[in-house]
């Protein structure tokens, strides 16, 4: 079957990441797709710029048109950002009968009601996954995920800069002017930062996950937006003395009166879960009728967490233009003829840390018994701790963190040590995963 081919328009933080993905990842993407996907044009303002992403094969150019205008083209990604010139880009494309992708929160926040439907009269596919919450599928999760329940509220830390920002001068003590030209250097804050910091950005993306969780048209306009310039650093100690975090949040709640759409510094219990979600990672805490509370988490903004979301949404399109519509997303996400025959490991070969609980007598040399095994099994311990013995009992308890091992080896240096006649009863054993 012929490639599919993409042209790109914008090689910034974002474009340069879906490039990066795009190329790395070809092999693995087209037996997802079922079909190969190319990317043979890409334009940028500055061709002369150094950039994150190899070019190579790709033809470049400053004009967007070149792009929109080639027959050979099916797919635009639109990766330029902005509501301005875009706008009239993307809607070329869409009259040209291309499919859209784009990460551009602002364009579909307040086009997307004139720009979906000029794509449903051309019959063209417009997907924006990674316009809200970077690489977390939030769109998806909520669009098919559950799509069987009645949305009552949502609520998220949907501004990567913000909670980044909030977090270090939280963490650290850090001045706000220092973290936001940080994010900046990064490529986490917008081209024009007020949009992050006055909870602009965080509306946008507000307006499209409020459109898609109550079924209404896309309102910016009638979000409340505040942003964090006003939080000081009393203000997050004060919280925290009361057992709550502050963290900027997007809240769309359905109420029998309407819906409430609010962008706005929020503090929250510390024990919940949003409420230790640092950085620049975003988070959306979703509550429906039938599945109650659920939470989706990650990276929300940067090259190849967006890039991340991009590409799937690529290769949504290109499944759509490819597959018989009742398979559209293979059963198995790879298509059926190209599943691969990857051997699956025996526990024996597993690698992980150990908790190890073991109860020994308290004589001198015992320790170094248990030690000097772990270390001829080439074990290396992480912590141990060596416990007073209960009332009426004489074995003590020894505790221990190992770190990585195989498993294979694990079992052979606990038998050896169950075997010591100064060590009594079975090891308790509990696998660590530190999940960094
Ligand atoms: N400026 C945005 C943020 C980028 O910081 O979250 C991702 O949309």
């Amino acid at each position: 079957m012929k490639p599919i081919k993409v042209g790109v328009l914008g090689l910034g933080t974002v474009g340069g990441g879906t490039v990066n993905v795009l190329k790395r990842n070809a092999a693995e993407i087209a037996r997802r797709a079922g079909r190969e996907i190319i990317i043979t044009r890409a334009s940028a303002k500055d061709l002369t710029k150094q950039r994150i992403c190899d070019t190579q094969g790709i033809i470049l150019t400053t004009d967007p048109l070149d792009i929109i205008n080639d027959p050979e083209i099916d797919i635009v990604l639109e990766l330029i950002g902005g509501a301005g010139a875009v706008k009239d880009m993307v809607l070329t494309a869409i009259a040209n009968g291309k499919h859209v992708v784009t990460a551009n929160k602002s364009l579909i926040a307040l086009h997307g009601n004139e720009i979906f439907a000029k794509a449903s009269e051309q019959g063209v596919i417009v997907a924006f996954e990674a316009a809200v919450a970077g690489g977390i599928p939030i769109i998806k999760a909520i669009r098919e995920g559950l799509s069987g329940n009645r949305i009552q509220w949502l609520a998220g830390i949907i501004n990567g800069t913000g909670n980044f920002i909030l977090t270090e001068m939280r963490d650290k003590g850090r001045d706000f002017a220092d973290v936001l030209a940080e994010a900046q250097a990064l490529g986490y804050a917008e081209a024009d930062p007020t949009f992050d910091v006055e909870g602009i950005d965080a509306a946008h993306k507000l307006t499209i996950l409020a459109s898609i969780a109550f079924g209404i048209p896309l309102q910016f306009d009638k979000v409340y937006t505040e942003g964090i310039t006003q939080i000081t650093r009393t203000d997050v100690e004060y919280a925290e003395q009361l057992g709550y975090r502050i963290k900027h949040l997007g809240i769309a709640r359905q109420t029998p009166e309407g819906i409430e759409l609010r962008v706005h510094p929020t503090l929250i219990p510390e024990r919940r879960l949003i409420a230790n979600v640092d950085g620049v990672k975003n988070a959306v805490l979703v509550e429906g009728d039938a599945v109650g509370p659920t939470l989706y988490y990650g990276a929300g903004a940067g090259a190849e967490p967006t890039a991340s979301a991009v590409v799937a949404d690529v290769i949504d399109v290109v499944r759509a233009l490819t597959s018989d519509p009742e398979n559209r997303v293979p059963h198995l996400a790879f298509q059926a003829d190209a599943l691969a025959d990857i051997p699956l490991l025996s526990s024996e070969r597993f690698k992980t840390a150990y908790y190890l609980r073991l109860n020994a007598e308290d004589k001198p040399g015992v320790l170094a018994d248990v030690t000097r095994i772990l270390a001829v099994h080439n074990i290396s311990i992480e912590a141990i701790i060596q416990k007073e013995p209960s009332q009426g009992e004489t074995a003590i308890p020894i505790i221990m963190l190992t770190q990585v091992t195989l498993e294979q080896k694990m079992n052979a240096a606990i038998a050896e040590i169950e075997a010591l006649p100064t060590v009594t009863g079975k090891i308790s054993r509990i696998r660590l995963e530190t999940l960094g």
